[in-house]
């Protein structure tokens, strides 16, 4: 585990301290409008303590892939004045230069001000730290402290979230947000309540094995969904006429079957699908997955005799992970297969973990979030924690004291 912001206040009291904060602010739009805030209210937490304990607040966060140069498409300005009315006090927006005069305006600040910085990307050194070794040094002197509060970048070895850091010395740690998403993913892996089930969907894969391979040998029972489950079909030798397959990736599903069977580790597959002739047609059929499909047709989602059975063999689980989507979900007569998914973790007693993507926004729509035990903010950083345990930005961070090193401190 590495440093909380409880722990290093403990040596560090943040009053009148400058504490520049990684926050993931990259918030999806639709033209032009925030179109789902979520990712600045996970934040709010963390802001709102160090403000009340006096502390002064700099954000900095990425929105979108800027190419390392500014672009108003890019700009954060909207989610600066998104940020105050959710905080209901002022924010100060910078589009100064990450510059020492930018560093004299944080020394001007006063305790319990709050301070967004424009969009971080806009400078190359942030993606590509190498490019300019002294932007992460120019901007490490914008905060006495550093706090990670970005689980969403984490998986990012860039200057904001990694490079900067061991210019503060034991003066970074990570903030609340990220400090549950990292006790919740780590504790779904290393010790799960059992039975741990995990329904996995999405299109390839190429996308996923890495995920799934991972969760091989923790999960009791892994159910694969989306057109990714039609490799593992067409693997299996089913005829699955014009769905999208990735044939190399045949010999993989087929190994991943294996080692499925070593581990004991139950894999479950639709029994059958809701196929239709192309993805913007309404002709739509439920077909069993016993009989070949057309070769005029594609699967779109799990069919209803898949949902029943699923749902039956869900039962009794005691920690369930979700990622991805098990049809194509914004087709409203490819959706029932993703929405009674969403349906079932809601009304689950068991722990329920979603781990980013376009699972979450089907939960969201219907608005079932607040009744999942923890929706990660990070898509891809999620996933890669789960396969790693860990993640760049983080061991970036250091450790608490471990006892005997307080001890010997003490002497
Ligand atoms: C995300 O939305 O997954 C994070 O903000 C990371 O964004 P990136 O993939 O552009 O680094």
């Amino acid at each position: 585990m590495k440093l909380t912001l409880e722990d290093l206040e403990l040596t560090t009291p943040l009053k009148g301290k400058r504490v520049l904060m990684r926050v993931d602010f990259n918030v999806p739009t639709e033209d032009g409008q925030i179109s789902d805030d979520t990712r600045i209210r996970a934040a709010l937490f963390t802001i709102n303590y160090i403000l009340n304990a006096g502390g002064r607040v700099i954000l900095m966060s990425h929105f979108g892939r800027p190419k390392g140069k500014p672009d108003p498409k890019y700009t954060l300005r909207p989610i600066a004045d998104r940020l105050a009315e959710l905080l209901g006090k002022k924010v100060q927006f910078v589009d100064t230069p990450i510059s020492p005069d930018l560093e004299q305006l944080t020394h001007e600040m006063s305790d319990g001000e709050v301070m967004l910085l424009e969009n971080i990307r806009f400078y190359p050194a942030e993606t590509d730290p190498e490019n300019d070794p002294t932007f992460a040094e120019t901007l490490a002197k914008l905060g006495d402290i550093y706090v990670n509060e970005a689980f969403g970048a984490a998986h990012r070895k860039h200057s904001s979230t990694y490079t900067l850091v061991p210019y503060f010395d034991r003066h970074a740690c990570m903030g609340f947000l990220m400090e549950k998403e990292v006790t919740v993913l780590h504790a779904m892996l290393s010790h799960p309540e059992k039975p741990f089930m995990c329904i996995i969907g999405g299109s390839k894969v190429s996308s996923k094995i890495k995920l799934l391979s991972s969760l091989l040998h923790r999960a009791d029972a892994i159910f694969i969904g989306g057109a990714m489950a039609n490799t593992f079909l067409a693997a299996q030798g089913h005829s699955v006429g014009n769905s999208l397959v990735e044939e190399d990736y045949f010999a993989t599903a087929k190994e991943f079957r294996q080692l499925a069977n070593a581990s004991n580790t139950q894999i479950y597959l639709p029994t059958d699908a809701i196929i239709a002739p192309s993805i913007d047609s309404t002709e739509t059929q439920t077909i069993s997955l016993s009989d070949p499909i057309p070769p005029d047709q594609s699967i779109f989602d799990i069919g209803p005799e898949t949902i029943t059975h699923w749902k039956n063999a869900l039962e009794g689980s005691k920690t369930l992970f979700a990622n991805g989507t098990v049809g194509a979900f914004e087709h409203p007569q490819f959706a029932s297969g993703t929405n009674a998914i969403a349906q079932l973790l809601a009304d689950s007693p068991a722990i329920t973990v979603i781990g980013g993507g376009d699972s979450v926004s089907a939960i969201k729509h219907l608005g079932l979030d607040a009744r999942i035990s923890h929706i990660s903010t990070g898509g891809g950083a999620a996933l890669e924690f789960i396969q790693h345990a860990t993640l760049p930005a983080l061991e970036a961070l250091p450790s608490p004291p471990t006892e005997e090193a307080a001890e010997a401190d003490f002497l």
